[in-house]
């Protein structure tokens, strides 16, 4: 990598048409993110926390100003290079979680690895790795509409962590979890981002994230209002 931020936007604006006039969901914001990052994006609803997800993903692209993603200008990208650009580097965990309804458990866990040429076998070692993380290697075999909410979030969390990528984007990842289970996947998010330093952007609303952060970016009207540093030894023992 020629830059040492996997993730840097410059005067980044997003307008959305809105009858006569705009709405303006990114107001110039520029962040830069180092590989390591455990970062959240937090702020009132409507702030542009998904906004800036989606564009950092290249799942859309920004009306003025930049985003670099490990060295690439996702605005620049013809849809076959953003799609690579996300197989390759991107885990995404949806704020709805987008499962496929008709495919298994471990098919839409799987589903990432198809892109990137990976023999039946690794892809289970893989596939069974990921739904241990999340503790339902017992559940591989059934299907989104037999699982509870929370499951199903489990389900998009071992999907977006199944290829061990650079960087995962974690809209709302606990919306649908209990206080334990919230726990639980923040602290195997944790052991991901330490001991493969996977870069972590949150957007979150849930006060169980925020106090995992190491970097909490407030968002308000789609303007960086503040961007703090939460130092490690802030974080006392573990009773989160
Ligand atoms: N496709 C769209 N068309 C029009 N407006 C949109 C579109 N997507 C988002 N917006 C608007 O952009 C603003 C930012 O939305 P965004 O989803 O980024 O907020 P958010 O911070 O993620 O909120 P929440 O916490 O509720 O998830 C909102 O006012 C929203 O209504
Ligand atoms: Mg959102």
């Amino acid at each position: 990598m020629e830059n040492t931020y996997l993730i840097k936007t410059k005067d980044l604006v997003k307008t959305y048409r809105m009858g006569g006039g705009y709405l303006i969901a990114l107001n110039q914001v520029n962040l830069e993110f180092k590989e390591g990052e455990f970062a959240g994006l937090v702020g009132p609803s409507g702030s542009g926390k998904t906004t800036f997800l989606n564009i950092v993903g290249s799942l859309d692209s920004p009306s003025e100003g930049s985003a670099v993603v490990m060295g690439r200008e996702v605005e620049s990208l013809s849809h076959k290079e953003a799609a690579e650009l996300r197989n390759r580097y991107i885990g995404f965990i949806f704020q709805t979680f987008n499962l496929l309804p008709v495919y298994t458990v471990f098919e839409n866990v799987e589903f990432p690895l198809l892109l990137l040429g990976l023999n039946a076998a690794e892809r289970k070692k893989k596939v069974m790795n990921a739904l241990e993380w999340v503790q339902l290697a017992d559940r591989a075999k059934s299907r989104p509409a037999q699982l509870s909410g929370g499951e199903c979030q489990r389900v998009a969390i071992a999907r977006a962590v199944v290829k061990v990528p650079s960087i995962i984007l974690a809209d709302e990842p606990t919306a649908n979890l209990d206080a334990e289970n919230s726990h639980n996947i923040l602290r195997t998010m944790e052991r991901l981002n330490q001991e493969l330093r996977t870069t972590f952007v949150f957007a979150t609303h849930d006060e169980k994230v925020i106090r995992y952060l190491r970097r909490k970016i407030t968002l308000v009207d789609g303007k960086v209002a503040k961007d703090e540093i939460i130092e490690q030894q802030d974080i006392k023992g573990d009773n989160r």
